[in-house]
């Protein structure tokens, strides 16, 4: 049986994985099994964490994205320790009566390479390096 969306990370309000395409596995290296239940940062680089806690749990309070459904690109955390540049987009998830309940992510592609050796670099910077405070930490 395969996914209706071969590229989608599908979030509960905490932050855990509910949905995880079993094709993600060769962006990120988790199969659907090891990355259901786990929280989402566990591909998101240490040093940017507290960022996107904080984005994350503004967007499902106030149930609005800054970057609604607009691609971007980002640097991801593969299972193997390197840093993977995507493409992704993301939306709120919603229950019939409009209730928020969670996020989704889509994996849009991959985003050139040259952009994981810049990033590995100013990640490293000391000041980026702290993770913002938030709740999840
Ligand atoms: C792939 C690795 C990821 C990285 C590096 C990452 C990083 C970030 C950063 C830096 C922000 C803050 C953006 C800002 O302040 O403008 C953010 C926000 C956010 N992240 Fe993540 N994130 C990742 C994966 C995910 C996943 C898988 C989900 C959900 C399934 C998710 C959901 C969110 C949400 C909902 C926001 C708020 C966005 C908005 O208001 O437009 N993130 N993330």
């Amino acid at each position: 049986m395969s996914s209706p969306d071969p590229t989608a990370i599908v979030a509960d309000t905490e932050g855990i994985i509910r949905e995880w395409s079993p094709a993600l596995a060769d962006f990120f290296g988790y199969s659907a099994a090891e990355a259901t239940g786990c929280k989402v940062d566990m591909i998101v680089p240490h040093a940017l964490r507290g960022r996107h806690w904080n984005g994350f749990d503004k967007a499902i309070t106030t149930g609005s994205l800054k970057r609604d459904g607009k691609p971007f690109t980002v640097v991801a955390l593969h299972k193997n320790g390197k840093l993977v540049p995507i493409r992704a987009m993301l939306q709120l998830t919603r229950s019939d009566d409009g209730t928020v309940t969670g996020a989704k992510a889509t994996i849009l592609g991959r985003a050139p390479a040259w952009i994981a050796p810049v990033a590995r670099a100013f990640l490293a910077l000391p000041g980026v390096r702290k993770p913002a405070p938030n709740k999840h930490a």
